[in-house]
């Protein structure tokens, strides 16, 4: 199929062999692997470069150390993971990753090299080795950058920004494409043979995140709309330390600082994760975000991240955008103690996809932060995600091209109603519930501490907002975003109130043990009774 675009009235019709939803590292590395194989339509809802990827901080862990292997690596992912990492996807990750690594460099990626050349490798919480390859603390910029290069020179592969997909097109059980709304109130229509979702995260759903604007759960919401299989949404990280300025941005401060041998500290200097962890700081980050809201709570007062033992050039050089954003907050990184507080940065769960990409829906594919492999369990390790996009990135965008050809022939869907997309001033989103409100009862009631009664309050009134959202693919940015807060949020809540037991990230003060013997499994559909 080629790259055809026309425009009936307001609305665009492109065609395209293999549409990609997002421009984050997921979607940049299936792309360069659809290279050659037809046209490639890359969608994305604002500026290519927005979505988590830009922000990644600390690293991207490959065992490429002479020190390290990849089945060291394994043990620490599946050891945070808390018993529910899916060990064939682990296997994946840790033995095709560090091939993939190393074609990011090949291709221009400066990670950051000690003065011998050897790459410089950092520590973070749960590795039992140093194997985090960064650029200073702007490494997703840097791999995102290189990316984005590479594709750009790509023949046949074609970008359209500022267009945000609303609803997947389906007939006869499988996907064909993508309904899309523009900034500038077009609406429109891809018809794809293979469609990949790679949206990534959701941590716009909590009043307290790490996550850019973007990041709202679109991807979650269209393909459950769909009827493909979600997994795992009860499972959601919080990042233990954030900037936390009364007036400033919640900032991320990454766990490399720990690496490097931050401390945390209490208001009195007290070193509490010594004694709440033997491994201190570096503790998984569930225990470390838990044991920050329970410091806090015990003695009334912030918690601080402390470098003052360490060399504050050093620090500077190292950790730049963090040292910028504490200097805008009125701190200096290595010289104050800085404030901070967990909040919510990655999705566990999402759209349950196999190891190759493949979701329950024919013709859609999910990759990233979106989707769900279970590759990290109930808790992600540390800089596993960026790795995660790539390799799965890479297997989705080989195996759409197998499904591409599996399917030769097919030419798109027929008898689609474009009508129901076309903007209507006429109807109206509804709002029983604002995003704020949303994301306000998500923090209260679905956050690091979780108990039924909560639980079931949230689930019950994003139940109501859910059932009130209007019919059919949203009509406008804002409903959109709306419906994709109201779906996920909801999703979520049911889930957690359906897990009874405590797990990784999943922390049910009514239920604080791990109950392997009946909780040992992955839970899809929420919708079914808990
Ligand atoms: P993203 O990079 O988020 O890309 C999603 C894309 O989809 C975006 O382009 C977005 O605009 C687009 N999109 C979304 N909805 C739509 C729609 N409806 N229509 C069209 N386009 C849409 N992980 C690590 O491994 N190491 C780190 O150091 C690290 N640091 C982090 C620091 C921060 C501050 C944050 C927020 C996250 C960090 N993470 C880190 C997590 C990691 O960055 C993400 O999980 C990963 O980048 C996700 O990649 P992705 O390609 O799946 O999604
Ligand atoms: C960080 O730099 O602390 C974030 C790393 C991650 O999310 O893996």
């Amino acid at each position: 199929m080629g790259g055809a675009c026309t425009s009936a009235g307001a609305l665009i019709h492109l065609q395209t062999d293999f549409l990609i939803i997002g421009s984050g590292i997921a979607a940049l590395r299936a792309a360069v692997e659809l290279a050659g194989a037809g046209d490639v339509l890359i969608l994305t809802k604002s500026e290519p470069a927005e979505g988590n990827t830009g922000y990644a901080q600390g690293g991207i862990a490959a065992a490429v150390a002479p020190d390290d292997a990849p089945a060291l690596h394994a043990a620490d992912t599946i050891g945070a993971g808390a018993g529910l990492c899916d060990e064939p996807a682990v296997r994946v990750l840790v033995e095709e990753g560090p091939r993939y690594v190393r074609e990011l460099i090949d291709w221009g990626t400066a990670f950051d090299r000690q003065p011998d050349g050897s790459l410089s490798l950092a520590r973070e919480g749960a590795h039992s080795v140093r194997r985090v390859l960064h650029a200073r603390d702007a490494t997703g910029r840097e791999i995102g950058g290189v990316l984005g290069r590479r594709t750009a020179a790509q023949t046949g592969l074609r970008m359209v920004s500022h267009a945000l997909a609303c609803a997947l097109v389906t007939e006869h059980g499988r996907c064909c494409g993508v309904l899309f709304l523009t900034e500038q109130g077009e609406a429109g229509r891809v018809d794809a043979a293979a469609t990949l979702m790679a949206t990534g995260g959701a941590g716009q759903v909590y009043a307290e995140t790490t996550n850019p604007e973007v990041t709202t759960g679109d991807g979650v919401r269209m393909a459950f709309a769909a009827g493909a299989a979600v997994a795992d949404l009860e499972f959601v990280q919080f990042h233990p330390t954030v900037l936390d300025v009364p007036g400033a941005p919640r900032f991320l401060l990454s766990e490399a600082l720990r690496g490097e041998g931050a401390q945390l500290v209490n208001a009195a200097g007290d070193r509490f994760m010594v004694r709440e962890d033997p491994l201190g700081e570096l503790a998984p980050r569930d225990r470390v975000a838990r044991a920050i809201v329970r410091e806090r709570e015990r003695t009334g007062h912030a918690v601080f991240l402390s470098l003052q033992h360490l060399g504050a050039d050093a620090v500077h050089a190292r950790f730049p955008l963090i040292s910028d954003a504490c200097r805008r907050a009125g701190l200096d990184l290595a010289r104050d103690r800085i404030p901070v507080s967990p909040a919510a940065h990655y999705v566990m769960g999402g759209v349950a996809a196999d190891l190759d990409g493949h979701t329950s829906v024919p013709g859609l594919f999910a990759a990233g932060e979106v989707a769900c492999t279970a590759v990290h369990g109930a808790n992600r390790l540390a800089s596993n995600s960026l790795l995660e996009g790539l390799v799965f990135g890479a297997r989705a965008g080989a195996a759409m091209r197998a499904w591409d050809r599996d399917t030769s022939g097919w030419r798109g869907p027929e008898g689609i109603d474009l009508a129901s997309i076309q903007p209507d001033n006429k109807r109206r989103e509804s709002l029983t519930m604002t995003m704020r409100d949303v994301q306000r009862l998500m923090w209260r009631n679905v956050a690091l501490f979780r108990e039924a009664g909560a639980l079931g309050h949230a689930a019950a009134e994003l139940e109501a907002a859910w059932l009130g959202l209007p019919d059919g693919a949203p009509v406008s940015i804002d409903g959109a975003r709306h419906a994709s807060l109201v779906t996920v949020a909801f999703l979520m809540a049911r889930a957690a109130l359906r897990r009874e037991e405590s797990r990784g990230t999943h922390f049910r003060v009514d239920c604080p043990q791990r109950d392997d013997h009946v909780w040992r499994k992955h839970c899809g559909d929420v919708l079914m009774q808990p």
